[in-house]
C-alpha cells in the first residue's frame, strides 16, 4: 500500500493521517473545505513536535511523516490512493454523499473503508461502486494511542478485501479484531449504551457528575468516568451511535437518554466544543451538574 486517502479530518481523520504517514504511506487528507483539511495538518504538527520534545520519536521522524501528509480540496487525487478511509460526521447521509462521489474516482484494483463507529457497514456499500472492496475499518481514539481496529466485512465484501485490510491494520502496528456487521460492532454495542446509562443516572439526579465517573472510575478500575468518556468521544457521536443501534435493533433499552440528546441540542459536544458535562474553557475540566 502506498497511498492512503482520508476523507474528514476531524479528530479520527487527522489521528489516522498521522498514524498511516508514520508508517511510511502517503496521505492525502481532505474535508469539507481544503482549509480545514490544511488545518488538521497544523495540529497534526503540533501534535508531532510534542511528540519529539517528550522524545518519544526523532525530528526526522517527525518531518518525514508530515512531509507525507498532501491536504487536498477536491476527490480528483484520491484516483491515486490504493484505499481511499471515511472518517466524517457520524450521519449516514453525509458519508452516502462521500462514497458516491468518491467512488467516481477510486480505482478499479482500490479498496473503500468507513471509521463508522455503528453504522451498518452492508447498507452504506450500496453507495460504492463495487461493495465486494467495502469495509469498516473502526480506529479508536486517540488513534495514535488505542492499539485496536476493528475490521467489519458486510454482507458482500471480499476476502481478498478483508486480507488487505488486515495486513493495512498490521502495518500500522495495531490490532485487529473482526465483528459481523451489526450496528455498534463488537466495542461500541457494549460501551456507548453504558455512556447512555450514566446520562440516564444523571439526568434522574441520582448522583452529580462528578460522583458518577469518580464511582466508575474507583469501583469499576476504569481510567476514565462514563461522562469524561462521553466528552472525549463527543456527545454527537454517542447520540448518533445509541439512534442507529436503537433504530437497527428495535430494542427500546438502547433508546437514547434525553439529556444526551438535549445537550446536544444546546450545541454541547464535549472536548471538541469546549463544554459538555464539563466545561474546558479553563485550566482543569469543571464538572457543570
Ligand atoms: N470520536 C471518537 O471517539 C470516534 C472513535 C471511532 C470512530 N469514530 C467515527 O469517526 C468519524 C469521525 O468522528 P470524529 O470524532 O473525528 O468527528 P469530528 O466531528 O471530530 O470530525 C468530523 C469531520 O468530518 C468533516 N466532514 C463533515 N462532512 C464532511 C464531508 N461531506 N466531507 C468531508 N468531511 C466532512 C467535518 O468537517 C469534521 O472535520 C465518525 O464516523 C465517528 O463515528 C469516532
Amino acid at each position: 500500500m502506498q497511498t492512503v486517502a482520508v476523507i474528514g479530518a476531524g479528530q479520527m481523520g487527522a489521528g489516522i493521517a498521522q498514524v498511516v504517514a508514520q508508517a511510511g504511506i502517503r496521505v492525502l487528507l481532505s474535508d469539507v473545505s481544503l482549509e480545514v483539511a490544511e488545518g488538521a495538518k497544523a495540529k497534526i504538527t503540533k501534535g508531532l513536535l510534542k511528540l519529539v520534545e517528550k522524545g518519544k520519536i526523532g525530528e526526522g521522524e517527525a518531518t518525514d511523516a508530515l512531509a507525507r501528509i498532501a491536504p487536498v480540496g477536491d476527490y480528483a487525487p484520491m484516483a491515486e490512493a490504493d484505499l481511499i478511509i471515511e472518517a466524517a460526521t457520524e450521519r449516514e447521509e453525509i458519508k452516502h454523499r462521500i462514497f458516491d462521489a468518491a467512488g467516481k474516482v477510486l480505482r478499479g484494483d482500490a479498496i473503500m473503508a468507513s471509521n463508522t463507529s455503528s453504522i451498518p457497514i452492508t447498507r452504506m456499500a450500496v453507495s460504492s461502486p463495487d461493495p465486494a472492496r467495502f469495509i469498516g475499518v473502526h480506529f479508536f481514539n486517540p488513534v495514535p494511542v488505542m492499539k485496536l481496529v476493528e475490521v467489519i466485512p458486510g454482507l458482500a465484501t471480499s476476502a481478498a478485501t478483508v486480507a488487505a485490510v488486515k495486513d493495512f491494520v498490521a502495518r500500522l502496528g495495531k490490532e485487529a479484531v473482526q465483528s459481523e456487521d451489526e450496528a455498534g460492532f463488537i466495542v461500541n454495542r457494549i460501551l456507548v449504551p453504558m455512556l447512555n446509562e450514566a446520562c440516564f443516572v444523571l439526568g434522574s439526579g441520582t448522583a452529580s457528575v462528578a460522583d458518577i465517573d469518580k464511582g466508575c472510575r474507583l469501583g469499576l478500575n476504569h481510567p476514565m468516568g462514563p461522562l469524561e468518556l462521553a466528552d472525549f468521544i463527543g456527545l454527537d457521536t454517542c447520540l448518533e451511535i445509541m439512534r442507529v443501534i436503537h433504530a437497527s435493533t428495535g430494542d427500546s433499552k438502547y433508546r437514547p437518554a434525553p439529556l444526551l440528546a438535549k445537550y446536544v441540542e444546546a450545541g454541547w459536544l464535549g472536548r471538541k466544543s469546549g463544554r459538555g458535562f464539563y466545561d474546558y474553557s479553563g485550566e482543569a475540566p469543571v464538572p457543570t451538574r
